[in-house]
């Protein structure tokens, strides 16, 4: 079972809400060539994480305001997202970043459409970390409020850069004030903006243009999403939802903000893994993608990544300064450190590494060795072969029980195309040995260490072909050498 990257659960659909994520920022903070939210948390773009969340929380369309790499960011979602989803995903491109509030209404032929629900949700694209489920209780709870508009709180230890919070005496949201804009005494408030918005969408049509015209009075010139809060007050006021797990809310406008967020979805995600019994030696310091699927009695040592649709059954340690990408590693493996595994897979109580390198299509069996200095690309090992160092494996296959000696080589390429090595069950090959391809080794066959092979080996023969070893007696004297030491 995997560990879902927005929720744990199914949650009901909102049929009666949309969404607008809002991503057309460079994000200059970030000081990037890349769009802001195709940065990545956790290996997944951050508006990957953003979109997933709106649709796991069901609201039925998600529209994306996109500007700064428009192309980019639309692109990375046509490519991950479902079909399904895809149907459901609209594009509005905002050409100049005027603020939140214009980049909202860039959507607004989606707020009088045939197909327009009552309510519309807003997430920004650079709040990677919400909860499907806890966004959900929020569209929730803010519809049942029967306000124009609703906004997610949160109180944080450090609230410096969100907008703050400032609620009148009865304790509704008066009005949100932007760091850039705040007192010294409003900085002081640690309830702030969260960035997560649901409105009546015949508020946001009706509000949004006169938001958006005129003059931007504020410290940033920008037309400002939040001072809707302002005018929904003059129609029954603003709804404060105040989420119970802030970290959550995190936004990243710089590179530290996140690698924060990086920290906390890695402990969220190692934390689960270790409630369904998987061992982390630091749990600060291993990278779990949420893509990743593991088993209980896992053990996973530190500086250990494992990334894509990697799979690791129960029992199998891996040691320190592992990189795994989407490999599968069937049970009580032992991946002892310093590997690199991309594209593999892995049989049951097989022994890999230190320093062992498993390429594209590397197909290992059950209680092999792939020990020290050892590159598979492209080749199977059969159950029980071992490769113990020093050699490469590429385009071949290897049948069961086989001995490869050190420093052996298949030499799969002629500088024009690749070429496969075949070689049966139960041979041995000798040390240092090249096995030129297109060429065979046959089952229970010996190959002489040191051999160049260029022919088919029949089965049970040995093979040698290396020069033959000529020892000329007493040559140093005729040739009048002197003793090393001598000077
Ligand atoms: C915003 C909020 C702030 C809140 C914080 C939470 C405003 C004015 N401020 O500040 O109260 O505490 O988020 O994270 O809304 N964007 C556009 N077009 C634009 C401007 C921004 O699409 O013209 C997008 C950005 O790409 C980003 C999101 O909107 O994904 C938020 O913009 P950003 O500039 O990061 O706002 P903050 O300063 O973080
Ligand atoms: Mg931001």
């Amino acid at each position: 079972m995997s560990i879902s990257p927005t929720s744990d659960v199914d949650l009901s659909p909102i049929p009666d809400a949309q969404g607008v994520i809002l991503a057309a920022g460079k994000g200059t903070r970030m000081v990037s060539d890349e769009p802001k939210v195709l940065h990545e948390v956790l290996g997944r773009p951050m508006i990957g994480r953003v979109v997933d969340t709106a649709f796991d929380a069901g609201l039925q369309r998600v529209i994306v305001v996109v500007g700064y790499g428009a192309e980019a960011v639309k692109s990375w979602l046509r490519d991950d997202l479902s079909e399904n989803r895809l149907d459901r995903l609209h594009f509005v491109e905002q050409t100049d970043q005027l603020g939140t509030g214009h980049a909202v209404f860039q959507a607004a032929d989606y707020f009088d459409d045939a197909d327009a629900p009552d309510f519309t949700a807003v997430l920004s694209g650079d709040a990677p970390l919400m909860k499907a489920d806890a966004f959900h209780d929020f569209v929730t709870s803010a519809r049942q409020a029967r306000r124009p508009f609703a906004l997610m709180t949160a109180s944080l230890a450090d609230p410096a850069g969100y907008g703050r919070i400032v609620r009148d005496t009865a304790g509704d949201v008066d009005r949100i004030v932007e760091h850039a804009d705040a007192t010294p005494e409003q900085r002081q408030i640690d309830e702030v903006n969260a960035g997560f918005y649901v409105a009546e969408t015949t508020f946001l049509r009706d509000e949004l243009p006169e938001l958006c015209s005129g003059g931007a009075d504020n410290a940033q010139g920008e037309y400002y999403l939040t001072d809707l809060v302002e005018r929904a007050t003059r129609e029954g006021g603003a709804f404060g939802w105040t989420i119970d797990t802030p970290e959550w809310t995190a936004g990243v406008n710089t590179r530290a903000d996140l690698a924060e967020a990086t920290a906390i979805a890695r402990r969220h995600v190692n934390e689960a893994w270790m409630d369904r019994g998987v061992t982390f030696i630091d749990p600060t310091a291993t990278t779990v993608e949420t893509s990743v699927e593991l088993e209980r009695d896992v053990i996973l040592h530190p500086d250990v990544e494992l990334r894509g649709d990697t799979r690791i059954a129960s029992g199998t340690v891996v040691e320190r300064g592992n990189a795994i990408f989407d490999t599968t590693i069937a049970e009580d493996v032992h991946v002892k450190a310093n590997c690199y595994l991309e594209d593999a897979a892995v049989g049951a109580r097989t022994n890999l590494g230190p320093f062992a390198h498993l390429r594209p299509g590397a197909d290992i069996g059950r209680e092999c060795k792939v020990g020290n200095y050892v590159e598979v690309k492209k080749a199977t090992l059969e159950d029980g072969v071992k490769a113990g160092h020093l050699t490469y494996i590429g385009d071949a296959h290897f049948a069961e029980k086989t001995n490869v000696g050190a420093g052996t080589i298949t030499c799969n390429y002629d500088g024009e195309t690749k070429h496969r090595t075949e070689v049966g069950r139960e041979a041995f090959i000798g040390s240092n040995a090249s096995l030129v391809a297109p060429v065979s080794v046959g089952d229970g066959a010996y190959i002489g260490a040191g051999s160049t092979i260029t022919d088919d080996v029949p089965d049970r023969a040995l093979a040698v072909a290396r020069g033959r070893q000529r020892n000329i007696e007493n040559w140093a004297d005729a040739a009048g050498k002197t003793d090393g030491d001598d000077e």
